[in-house]
Formats: C-alpha cells, sequence, structure tokens
C-alpha cells in the first residue's frame, strides 16, 4: 500500500477554500449557493447549499481530474489497494455500466450469474454484448445463493471467447462467492473478471469477514450502501494491470452526468478519511453487534447461516440478517408491518423472508431494541416461497429485443414470442425472462404460479401484459 496522509481531505480543503473566498455567484449551479433555492430547500440544507458546486476554478473536473478529485481518488485506490480508483456519482449502477461498456465490444459474449442487477441488463442493451448465463446455486429450498467456481470453469470451458465474467458478490443477501477460485480460472482463460461489490465496500476492513474482490480486473462499490456515504456515491477500483484506461475512462463519461455533484463528492471523501482512520474499529463494533442481533434471533427463527454456507462453498457477510421466517410460520409482510409499528423498519420484507441490513449507524442498545421487537409475530402457515427458474432461453441479443418494433400481448398468449421485457418475480428476484429471450411454457406458468402465490411480478404492463418483439418485421 503506498502511504498516504489519510488525515487530510483534499476536496474537503479546495471546496472549503473555494466557498470561504467567493462572494456573488454568477455561475451554474443557478441557486448561487443558496438564495435561489426554493424556501422549502433553503431551511432544509443551507450548508448543503454553499457546498453544491461545479467544476469552477481549483475544483477540478470529475472526467479530467487533475487536483483535489484525482488526489481523493488516489488516496482511496491507496486505501482498497487499487491500480486506479474512480469516484462514481451515478452509483455502482455507473460502475457496471462502464465496465461492461470499457470492456465489451458488440457482439462479444459476457458471462453472468441469473442474479446480476438490473445495471447488468441495461448494460448487455447499452453494449450489444451476448450474454450466457450461469445458474445461481440454491438452498434446499429454493433459495438463490451465488455462482460457484465449478459453475465458472464449466462456462468458460464453453465459451471458450467469452470476453468477460461479471459476479456480484456479495449479494443483496450477502452471500459471497468463492472469488479466489473464480479469479485464478478467470485468470488462466484470459478472461475479465468485472466484479460488482456494490455490497461489499466494507470487506477490505475485517479480517473475519469474507475476502474482498482484489483479485478481480476491476470491482464497483457503493459506498452510500454500506460507508454512510451520500446517495448514490460509489467508486470504480481499477485492479487489472494490463487494462488498458482510456476506453474506461471514455465509457466512465458515456454514463455520468456532466455536472457531478460535489456534495456526493465531498461524502466520498469524508468516507475515505474515516475508513482509513477508524474503519477497522468501526466495523469490529458493527461485527460484534451483528453477531449479538443474530445470536438472539436465531433461537427463534431460523437465519441464513454462515457456517452452512460455507460448507457449501460461499460465505456471508453476518451484517446482513437474513430471517427464513416462511419456515418458522411468520409472513413477513405482516411482521414487517407490526415491526414497523415498533420503531423497527427492514430493508425488505417478503412472504418468506425477511431481510435487516446492519449499517455502520446501528448500535448495541439499537440491536437490543430490534430482538424485543421480535418479540411474539403472530404465525400462521406461509406457502413455500421459491421455486427452479426456468432455464432462459436467448434468442436474439438483449440489444436487438429491447429497439426492435414491440407491442404488449396477453402473458398466457405470449409462449412462442420474444420478449422485449425483463420480467422478475420477488423473491428472489432473479429474472424469469430478459429482452431478447423466448417465453416458454415453463416462464408463463412459472410467473402464473408466482402470482397466485402472492409474489409480486415486475416488468408486466396493466392486465398483465408483457411486451414482446413484433413478429415478421
Ligand atoms: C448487486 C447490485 N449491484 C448494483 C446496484 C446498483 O447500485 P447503485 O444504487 O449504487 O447504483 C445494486 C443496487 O441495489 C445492487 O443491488
Amino acid at each position: 500500500m503506498r502511504l498516504m496522509d489519510h488525515t487530510r481531505l483534499p476536496l474537503w480543503e479546495a471546496a472549503l477554500a473555494h466557498t470561504a473566498a467567493s462572494g456573488i455567484r454568477l455561475h451554474l449551479p443557478g441557486h448561487g449557493g443558496g438564495p435561489g433555492l426554493p424556501p422549502e430547500l433553503q431551511r432544509l440544507c443551507p450548508e448543503y447549499a454553499s457546498f453544491d458546486l461545479t467544476e469552477l476554478p481549483g475544483l477540478d473536473d470529475l472526467h479530467d481530474p487533475a487536483g483535489p478529485i484525482l488526489e481523493a481518488e488516489e488516496m482511496a485506490a491507496s486505501l482498497w489497494q487499487a491500480r486506479r480508483s474512480f469516484y462514481l456519482v451515478n452509483g455502482s449502477t455507473a460502475g457496471v455500466l462502464a465496465m461492461v461498456l470499457a470492456t465489451c465490444d458488440p457482439g462479444d459474449i459476457l458471462l453472468l450469474p441469473r442474479n446480476a442487477h438490473l445495471s447488468a441488463y441495461h448494460a448487455l442493451i447499452l453494449s450489444g454484448a451476448r450474454p450466457a448465463y450461469l445458474p445461481v446455486a440454491t438452498d434446499g429450498q429454493g433459495f438463490p445463493l451465488n455462482v460457484t467456481a465449478a459453475a465458472v470453469e464449466q462456462a468458460l470451458a464453453r465459451y471458450p471467447a467469452a470476453k468477460a465474467l461479471l459476479v456480484t458478490s456479495p449479494s443483496y443477501f450477502g452471500v459471497c462467492a468463492d472469488l479466489t477460485a473464480i479469479a485464478a480460472a478467470t485468470c488462466r482463460h484470459g478472461v475479465h473478471l468485472l466484479l460488482d461489490e456494490a455490497h461489499g465496500s466494507h470487506l477490505d476492513f475485517h479480517p473475519e469477514m469474507p475476502a474482498p474482490g482484489r483479485n478481480a480486473s476491476m470491482r464497483v462499490q457503493s459506498w452510500h450502501k454500506t460507508l454512510g456515504a451520500l446517495t448514490p456515491g460509489a467508486v470504480l477500483h481499477l485492479h487489472c494491470e494490463q487494462y488498458e484506461q482510456a476506453r474506461l475512462r471514455a465509457a466512465l463519461r458515456w454514463v455520468q452526468t456532466s455536472s457531478p455533484s460535489y456534495p456526493l463528492l465531498l461524502s466520498l471523501d469524508a468516507v475515505r478519511k474515516r475508513m482509513a482512520l477508524s474503519g477497522r474499529a468501526l466495523f469490529d463494533e458493527l461485527y460484534q453487534n451483528a453477531a449479538y442481533l443474530r445470536g438472539k434471533l436465531r433461537t427463534e427463527l431460523p437465519l441464513l447461516e454462515r457456517e452452512a454456507l460455507k460448507e457449501a462453498g460461499f460465505d456471508l457477510d453476518i451484517l446482513r440478517v437474513t430471517i427464513l421466517c416462511g419456515a418458522a410460520g411468520i409472513d413477513g409482510r405482516q411482521a414487517a408491518y407490526l415491526l414497523a409499528q415498533r420503531g423497527v423498519n427492514v430493508e425488505l420484507a417478503q412472504k418468506g423472508i425477511l431481510l435487516l441490513v446492519a449499517g455502520p449507524g446501528l448500535s448495541r442498545s439499537d440491536a437490543v431494541k430490534v430482538v424485543r421487537a421480535f418479540d411474539g409475530l403472530p404465525q400462521k402457515q406461509v406457502p413455500a416461497v421459491f421455486d427452479c427458474l426456468p432455464e432462459p432461453l436467448v434468442a436474439v441479443l438483449p440489444r436487438e429485443a429491447a429497439f426492435a418494433p414491440q407491442e404488449p400481448v396477453l402473458l398466457a398468449r405470449a409462449e412462442g414470442r420474444i420478449s422485449a421485457s425483463l420480467v422478475a418475480a420477488f423473491p428472489p428476484g432473479i429474472p424469469v425472462l430478459a429482452p431478447g429471450e423466448t417465453v416458454t411454457r415453463p416462464v408463463i406458468d412459472y410467473l402464473a404460479a408466482a402470482s397466485d402465490a402472492g409474489m409480486v411480478l415486475r416488468g408486466l404492463e396493466p392486465q398483465g401484459k408483457l411486451r414482446v418483439v413484433c413478429e415478421g418485421v
């Protein structure tokens, strides 16, 4: 790790110098540092507005940094042990898009497991890459875990021309793939490993946590999700020494605003400093609080457990507490309603699962209150909610389907047509159909059964219609 003075805040220093010196602002943004804001906003964020700056002299340029932004990014790179880090003002969404756009030419094969975030499917549309999907392993009840190293090996053997593999680890539920084995396999085949580490920015700071993805060619992290940055502050770390940076820089320009939010960039600067100076202590305490919470909850409720996942070749970030409440006869949505009345708001509530996210703000006394709120939740029969997802059948490239003439048809009458939409059932939220895929009978049956079971279907139009590609065009 390069030695750096992590007590410094290069971007803050530049912004403070600018605000101390500035008078009447006859430049963008038009609110002039506050006076031009509507009264509600003036009351809400008087200080914030004076730091809502733009690329003014001394404040650098996110898209071509040479001053304090570059310095701040270099400090992040030293801390996360990257060759180069790029601050993102459009979330990990922008990072995933840029990784794919920078790596894949139109028609190139991108390997990706089906649990990829929506931004990966959008990257397929924008880049014109050809997807080859890897299966996502499940537990005994069909709960989605992550991709296995064996599935990666098989895909690499089957698609020797693949350009890159995109993996999401940790998953939304904190399940981590075996990145050491996966990176070794991609390295052997000369394929780039693109890592969506949106949920794992903190893993570098605690030895008891699952291993972070420093062995990827590049990785993106949502610092707003786990480190306390402002939404949607995120970072892309480039690790691969051979990777040509020019295309990556261009791709970042393609997907990000030309008016980056300075308060958001300042929040990234501050997060980097905090993680450098006290990240280990912060996450030590949080780790203990999460372990306490899990220990108390598991006496009454089944949890997704680290030991069981390790036995299956995965790992778990214990700060994600997935409660498999359906197995205990508790309806997650009803439970979430009662918990909210008791002052506890959960991240995700579905029929059979509740997800709690322990973030840097969770104190031990909060954890104690959460445990108490779980006392005496009503039990009833809850049907099993997970089922094996049908195999995707890719007919045309996602990009072709997305730009083709389309029409809505009733799902029940869509067999054999090519979907123009992405349709997912929650839980588990993994796409059942993506643009360019043939609508098969198992897909129709799965979606009908999911709807009957009260699962939420996203991606359909009113009256359950599906947008499909027009025939004979
Ligand atoms: C796995 C994963 N990747 C990427 C993203 C996008 O992150 P952001 O909200 O920072 O754009 C999300 C968002 O929830 C996600 O869950």
